[in-house]
């Protein structure tokens, strides 16, 4: 018998490179297979030593001492070699990194599992932090659980404070923009931490964070202050009004629908609703489609879309139109306060009046008053009706004047503040510019009293007094030169 692997070795020659050494190898092994059923090849060709193939160096003895090996163990080495070729090859390959790269991607995905752990542990923390902040203190009486917008602002800060002393669960948010110094925003939210009040960073017009806040507790009210406020920014930033004002107060007021409990809402609307009105005091059901600025147009408008939700959804909305307001931790924006800023620098202030030198005078009213109106807007709002969106019934709508009932002259103010200071102002007297400004603000508060038990106790020089101490400590404390300035309350 012939031995099958002769024909291959009579075969023409492949290309005698080292490269294709292998493939020619392997294609004998492989062939060696295919012919393994050929052995009967009727006429083997005679043997030719292959003197072009690179096997011939390498093999010239297995022709020479093994033509009479039977053709099954040539078979074999043949296989052999090919296989050892082949193993060689693939041990010598340069090896994909695999063991190295899967060991990345599983550090990569223990990785990713500790930040969803960490990110499912903060949220777990987030949440238990609202509900712990929402559960009103034990045996309190009445124990609300109060969701507070714009706790970092003026009034909000205040507001918050209040309701927690007397136990009431308060849970704040706050955007803590810019629109004045958010350092002075990160310092009231700080004292409201210490005095177990929570307050959740984020806008109001953010839907799904509004639900998640809604879904951590059951607040039984809302007390919205959250707001773009001032009026002449207005010039400047027109939307800010509209973003806060209105889409804002509609991104709540869905919120404040859907949430089951429906939570009763106060919100603050403004005094300059009455815009161009001429009729004083200013009362309740005084005209307000005449407002004079963009922050008095969003204002009303505020007023307009409580009325559908109330009307459609049968939610207990009271709006509060505040008069100016002022005290400890107020707002950097407003004369008061930036007439002490100017005088104690020895910068000029700008000093308003009216057409013919008419005083320009503001109904000013002192922060705690504001707050117990405030709390007591919460305590008599009545129940909303609607539960999954659908009003079961009529439900309160309320609007009250808070103010003061007793206008004062900015320029008195400015007098009050010297003395105050001890410092003399440079005082310089410009006539109003149409920008927004009105001449002069006075409230009724008679509805507010009888409805509300409102009476305000703090007249502008005890105010600005316990102001102007807050300011030079807070200030100071910043500067080093005095003590700290420690608690929210502002009595
Ligand atoms: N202070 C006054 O004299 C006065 C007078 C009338 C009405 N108001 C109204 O009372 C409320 C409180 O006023 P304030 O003096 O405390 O003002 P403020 O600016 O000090 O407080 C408002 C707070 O709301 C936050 N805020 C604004 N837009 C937000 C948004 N889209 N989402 C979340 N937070 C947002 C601000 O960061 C700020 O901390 C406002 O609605 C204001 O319009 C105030």
């Amino acid at each position: 018998m012939k031995p099958i692997i002769s024909s291959h070795l009579d075969a023409p020659p492949p290309m005698a490179s080292s490269s294709s050494s292998s493939s020619s190898a392997a294609a004998a092994a492989s062939s060696s297979c295919s012919a393994g059923g050929g052995g009967g090849n009727p006429k083997p060709k005679p043997e030719k030593p292959p003197y072009n193939h690179p096997y011939h160096r390498l093999l010239p003895r297995w022709h020479h001492h093994h033509h009479h090996v039977p053709s099954l163990s040539k078979l074999s080495i043949w296989s052999f070699f090919a296989l050892a070729l082949f193993l060689a090859l693939f041990l010598l390959s340069p090896k994909p990194h695999a063991p190295s790269s899967s060991s990345s991607s599983s550090s990569a995905a223990r990785e990713e599992r500790r930040r969803s752990l960490r990110a499912a542990a903060a949220a777990g923390a987030w949440e238990r932090s609202v509900r712990a902040s929402a559960a009103p203190r034990r045996g309190a009486p009445g124990g609300l659980s109060v969701l507070v917008t714009g706790a970092a602002g003026f009034v909000g800060c205040h507001a918050a404070a209040a309701l927690r002393r007397r136990g009431d669960g308060v849970v704040g948010l706050d955007s803590f923009n810019d629109y004045y110094d958010p350092s002075l925003k990160r310092a009231r939210a700080a004292l409201l931490w210490r005095a177990g009040v929570f307050v959740v960073e984020g806008d109001i017009n953010d839907a799904p964070l509004l639900r998640k806040v809604f879904d951590a507790a059951p607040f039984s009210h809302v007390l919205h202050l959250a707001a773009q406020a001032g009026v002449r920014h207005a010039l400047k930033n027109p939307s800010s009004y509209v973003a806060s004002n209105v889409n804002g107060l509609v991104s709540l007021l869905e919120a404040c629908r859907s949430a089951d409990p429906q939570p009763a809402v106060v919100w603050a609307s403004s005094s300059s609703v009455y815009g161009l009105n001429t009729r004083t005091p200013f009362s309740e059901s005084d005209r307000t489609d005449r407002p004079a600025s963009l922050y008095a147009a969003t204002k009303k408008a505020g007023e307009e879309i409580a009325h559908v939700y109330n009307h459609i959804y049968g939610l207990s909305i009271t709006g509060l139109r505040f008069f100016t307001v002022y005290g400890p931790w107020g707002r950097p924006d407003m004369a008061y306060f930036s007439f002490t800023r100017d005088i104690l620098r020895g910068k000029p202030i700008t000093v308003f009046e009216g057409p013919g030198h008419a005083t320009v005078a503001r109904d000013f009213t002192y922060i705690d008053d504001i707050v117990r109106g405030c709390l007591a807007a919460v305590d008599t709002a009545g129940k909303s009706t609607g539960s999954r969106g659908k009003k079961r019934g009529p439900a309160p709508l309320r609007v009250y004047n808070l103010g003061n009932t007793a206008p004062v002259p900015v320029a008195e103010l400015v007098t009050i503040l010297e003395r105050l200071l001890k410092a003399k102002a440079i005082r310089k007297v410009v006539k109003m510019p149409r920008n927004g400004d009105v001449q002069f603000t006075h409230a009724n508060i008679s509805l507010a009293e009888r409805e509300l038990g409102y009476r305000p106790t703090t007249n502008l020089h005890t105010g600005l007094k316990k102001f102007v101490r807050w300011y030079l400590d807070y200030y100071g404390k910043k500067s080093g030169r005095h003590g700290g300035a420690g608690s929210i309350s502002a009595s």
